[in-house]
């Protein structure tokens, strides 16, 4: 059997692929394939080992005439035609529960970064602007007064409402599924979450229904001092529109580790003082990177030896 890995992943991804495939294609150095050798490489392999950084789309998978097995090292399948790979009775792997916990934690970092309003503070001493302890300076939100609204209320965002309870935030929350958590938060409408939080995370999926779903209109919604953060994927908002609200609104802050276009970012928002820019770190530990390897290479092995898959993704 013939796998492809598209890029240089940590543990040894390949490696391990060599001991059950006959032929295991792989990128020349730490860089993804780009789309031409992609392309190319992808034709006559069973397995391909992906990350989220190349798109999935019709020509790839006509390209990929024996394709029976898709890994993505990652949570999110956006960059993936889900309808194309279904119709062709390809299968999926993603890399679910093992980011959660790094995923959170750098969340309530973010959280916890624009209520304290870390970057202007750091700015402010970095410039050599610090005269002494001032009681009024860069006066943030406290925590245990504040109201944190959970966007999407999977596994990610469930993990991120259990850190914020246990720093004394209210919790509320926005989803279309109507179980109820095992923890205290209450259930509300987009709109209205948006007008009662203090600050705003996003966890849902980007699909055709979320896409844009924080655009100029729900901006308008959000408290003056209001603080968005975003660790799930950069489309969900209209960048420009948030750029030009945090422009109009230096008390409004954003935290982000996604964009719309990444690896661009509108240009100015990462200069803004009320906007905290990261490099798509949600998953950046050792430890869930190298869980995020194993998962792929031994769902790879699965596959090869016909045993059953742990990590499938069931396609709506
Ligand atoms: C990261 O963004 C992931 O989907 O794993």
């Amino acid at each position: 059997m013939k796998a492809l890995v598209t890029r240089r992943f940590p543990g040894h991804v390949s490696e391990r692929l060599k001991d059950v495939f006959d032929d295991v294609r792989e990128s020349d150095d730490s860089a993804p394939l780009d789309r031409k050798r992609l392309l190319d490489r992808i034709r006559g392999v069973e397995v391909a080992v992906v990350s989220l950084t190349e798109i999935i789309d019709e020509e790839v998978l006509t390209a990929a005439d024996k394709l029976k097995l898709i890994v993505t090292f990652s949570v999110g399948v956006d960059h993936i035609d889900l309808a194309a790979v279904k119709k062709r009775g390809i299968r999926l792997v993603h890399t679910p529960d093992v980011l959660t916990p790094a995923t959170a934690d750098l969340t309530l970092a973010l959280v916890l970064a624009s209520a304290r309003r870390l970057k202007p503070g750091a700015r402010f001493v970095e410039e050599g602007r610090f005269t002494g302890f001032d009681p009024d300076l860069f006066l943030g939100l406290e925590l245990g007064q504040s109201v944190l609204g959970v966007v999407g209320l999977g596994k990610i965002g469930s993990a991120v409402a259990q850190r914020a309870i246990a720093f004394g935030m209210k919790v509320i929350y926005v989803s279309p599924s109507e179980k109820k958590p095992e923890f205290e938060a209450t259930r509300m409408d987009l709109p209205t979450a948006l007008q009662r939080s203090d600050i705003v995370t996003l966890h849902c999926p980007l699909n055709e229904k979320t896409r844009g779903m924080i655009g100029v209109k729900e901006l308008q919604l959000l408290k003056p001092k209001a603080c968005l953060v975003n660790t799930a994927r950069g489309p969900l908002i209209d960048e420009k529109a948030l750029y030009a609200h945090l422009r109009t609104r230096p008390e409004c802050f954003a935290a982000l580790d996604v964009f719309e276009n990444e690896p661009e970012v509108v240009p100015g928002l990462a200069s803004l003082p009320n906007a905290l820019c990261l490099p798509h770190l949600g998953s950046a530990t050792a430890w869930a990177r190298g869980e995020m390897a194993r998962v792929c290479w031994e769902e790879a092995q699965r596959f090869a030896k016909g045993e059953k898959l742990r990590y499938e993704y069931r396609f709506a």
